[in-house]
């Protein structure tokens, strides 16, 4: 597959910036695709589709807001359906592990007729650093409807380590890794390893998901609110309280561990309120 003209979809986003930088850094042609990338790519126009596959060999696909989203599997089979009439060879989608509507994309993508490797992740450390949990994590209180499950939490790098090897190196084609972190934590364990590591405490809240729901109304609206506790509901009812293998199966190495994720947003100061 390589050298290759190569698109990621997502590219400002937590996955997205750390693959267009390795894969830069390597000497790939890339092509960064958000809504605001020039020309611009948004999931919800088709017509800006074609532009960013136009001359493409392998593209990453990440979507937004989650593949849980209504919709999400009509965007991914129009993608997929422009990505193989352009000569796109090879996709690499971004998956969440135990989540229905995403597997229903995921199987989309398998029954595209292309090749393809599918990324099905865990819960990222970096939502606490990067994402919609740095605000609660500087305000010192993390409430979530996650009550005492546990998360094997995965590091944003170990998926774009992966998600860099799926776009370059043919030997991942027709693969699904389930990628997560070396460890189980519950949120009061994380939240723990935060405070330890950001020399401050950093407490966990177990919410019931109706009130988790009205707080959320109030800041994203009701349509977010509604997918993002859904989301939580069916992910955090125990089914992802397990390991998986993915960095191991694809790289050969163990995943980066929650403590050290910890260690290092501490030391670059994200956490400092
Ligand atoms: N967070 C988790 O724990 C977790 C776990 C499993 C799976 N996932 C999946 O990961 C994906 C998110 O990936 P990420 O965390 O790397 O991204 P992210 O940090 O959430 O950033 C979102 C990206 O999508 C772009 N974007 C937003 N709206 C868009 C639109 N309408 N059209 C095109 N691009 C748009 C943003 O750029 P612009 O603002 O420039 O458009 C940005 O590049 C979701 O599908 C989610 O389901 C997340």
């Amino acid at each position: 597959m390589s050298p290759s003209r190569i698109l990621v979809v997502g590219s400002t986003g937590k996955t997205g910036r750390r693959i267009v930088r390795q894969l830069t850094g390597s000497g790939h042609q890339v092509r960064g695709a958000s809504r605001r990338s020039d020309p611009p790519f948004d999931w919800t126009e088709p017509a800006t589709w074609p532009e960013a596959l136009r001359g493409i060999d392998a593209a990453y696909l990440s979507y937004h807001p989650d593949l849980a989203a209504p919709g999400a599997p009509d965007a991914i089979s129009g993608l997929v359906s422009c990505a193989a009439e352009l000569g796109v060879r090879h996709l690499v989608l971004l998956s969440g592990r135990g989540e229905q509507h995403a597997q229903h994309c995921e199987e989309i993508v398998r029954g595209s007729g292309l090749s393809h490797t599918l990324v099905r992740t865990s819960w990222f450390a970096q939502n606490f650093s990067e994402g919609h949990l740095l605000e609660p994590v500087l305000g010192g209180t993390i409430a979530l409807p996650a009550g005492t499950v546990a998360e094997p939490f995965v590091d944003v790098d170990d998926i774009a380590d992966v998600a860099v090897a799926a776009l370059t190196d043919e030997r991942h084609a027709g693969r699904l890794y389930e990628l997560t972190g070396p460890r189980l934590l519950t949120f009061a364990d994380a939240a723990a390893e935060m405070s330890a590591a950001a020399g401050r405490r950093i407490g966990y809240v177990a919410v019931a998901p109706e009130q988790f729901r009205a707080t959320l109304t109030e800041s994203v609206g009701p349509e977010y609110a509604d997918l993002f506790t859904n989301l939580c509901t069916e992910v955090f009812d125990g089914r992802n309280a397990s390991l998986g293998y993915g960095v191991q199966e694809a790289l050969g190495r163990e995943p980066r561990d929650f403590t050290d994720f910890c260690r290092t947003v501490a030391a670059s100061g994200v956490w400092r309120p």
